[in-house]
C-alpha cells in the first residue's frame, strides 16, 4: 500500500556531490569540507531510483545541485538517465565548467541551468571564492546560452559591501533578453551564519526591472507555498532546508522508498521560525552539502 501526500511535492532537488570547485566564503569554511569516502556518496543508480520513485508520486520537475554538480564524475550520462524520467530536469551550476559541459547538458536533456554568480568584478570574485576565475564562469553563461540552456537564471546572494554597488552592472546583462537576474538574500545558515549580520541586505521587490527579482526567503518566508524536498548527495530526505530533521532513504526500494519519500513530505513543518543571527537555521549541514 502506498500512502499519499498530503500537500502537492511537484519538485526534487538533487545534490549530486558535497564537492565543490570554488569555496564562497558564505557557504565553504576556509578549510573546505571535510572528504568523504566515495561509498557514502549515493551511486548514479541510486539516485536514478530514488528520482524515478519520486517521478511516479507526481513530482515534475528535477533540479541537480551540489555542492558543484558539474564536478560529479559521470555527471552528464547521470543526467542523460534522469531526463528519461519525463520530468523537467534543470541544473543549479557556478559555472566554472560550464563552457565545457554546456552542449552535452543540453543533448542529455537539461532544459536550463541557473548560474550562482556573485560579483561581476573578477578581483572581488577571487576573494569571495578564495581564488576563483570570473572568466570562466563568463564563458561558461556565453556556452549555456548559444547551447539553449535559457533562459538562464543568475543567482546572486546579496551581500553588503560586496556586490551592494553592481545593481547595474547586473541589470546590463538583462538588457538582451537572455538572461534574469535574482538577487537571493543571505540566509543564517552553515558559514553565513557568521558573516549575516554585517553582510545581509535585501532590496525592494517592487521597484526592481523586468527580468530582475529578489528570492527573499528571510523577508518573506515561502513555507506555507513549499512545494520542495531536498535530497543529499548522502541519501536523506530533506523536507525542510532550514530543519535538523533528515530521514535516510539509502537501501530502500519499491513501496517502501516511495513510503519513505511521502513520509519525508508529509513531515515538512508548517513555517520554520524567522531566521536571524540569533536564532539561525537548524539544519545541521552548511549549503554546499544541501545544495541551495
Ligand atoms: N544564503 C543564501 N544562499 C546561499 N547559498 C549558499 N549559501 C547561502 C547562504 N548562506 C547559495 C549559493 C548557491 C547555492 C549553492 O546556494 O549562492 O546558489
Ligand atoms: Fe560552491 Fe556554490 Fe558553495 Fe560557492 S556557494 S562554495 S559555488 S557550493
Amino acid at each position: 500500500m502506498i500512502d499519499t501526500f498530503n500537500r502537492a511535492i511537484t519538485y526534487l532537488r538533487v545534490s549530486v556531490t558535497d564537492r565543490c570547485n570554488l569555496r564562497c566564503r558564505y557557504c565553504m569554511p576556509d578549510s573546505g569540507i571535510e572528504r568523504r569516502g566515495h561509498s557514502d556518496i549515493l551511486r548514479s543508480e541510486e539516485i536514478i531510483e530514488i528520482c524515478a520513485a519520486a517521478a511516479d508520486l507526481g513530482v515534475t520537475k528535477i533540479r541537480v545541485t551540489g555542492g558543484e554538480p558539474l564536478v560529479r564524475k559521470g555527471i552528464v550520462p547521470l543526467c542523460a538517465e534522469l531526463g528519461k524520467l519525463g520530468v523537467e530536469l534543470v541544473m543549479t551550476t557556478n559555472g566554472i565548467l560550464l563552457a565545457q559541459y554546456a552542449d552535452e547538458l543540453k543533448q542529455a536533456g537539461v532544459s536550463r541551468v541557473n548560474i550562482s554568480l556573485d560579483t561581476l568584478n573578477p578581483e572581488r570574485f577571487r576573494e569571495l571564492t578564495r581564488g576563483g576565475e570570473l572568466s570562466s564562469v563568463l564563458r561558461g553563461i556565453e556556452a549555456a546560452k548559444r547551447a539553449g540552456l535559457s533562459p538562464i537564471k543568475l543567482n546572486a546572494v546579496a551581500l553588503r559591501g560586496i556586490n551592494d554597488d553592481e545593481f547595474e552592472k547586473f541589470r546590463e546583462l538583462t538588457l538582451d533578453g537572455t538572461t534574469e537576474v535574482r538577487f537571493i538574500e543571505l540566509m543564517p545558515i552553515g558559514e553565513g551564519k557568521a558573516l549575516w549580520d554585517k553582510s545581509f541586505y535585501t532590496l525592494d521587490a517592487e521597484t526592481l526591472p523586468e527580468r530582475m527579482s529578489v528570492i527573499a526567503p528571510i523577508s518573506h518566508a515561502f513555507c506555507p507555498t513549499c512545494n520542495r524536498l531536498r535530497l543529499t548527495a548522502d541519501g536523506k530526505l530533506k523536507p525542510c532546508l532550514h530543519s535538523a530533521e533528515e530521514y535516510n532513504i539509502r537501501g530502500l526500494h519499491g513501496n517502501e522508498l516511495k513510503n519513505a519519500i511521502i513520509n519525508a513530505a508529509n513531515s515538512k513543518p508548517k513555517q520554520h521560525a524567522g531566521l536571524t543571527s540569533d536564532n539561525p537555521s537548524e539544519s545541521r549541514r552548511g549549503m554546499s552539502r544541501i545544495g541551495g
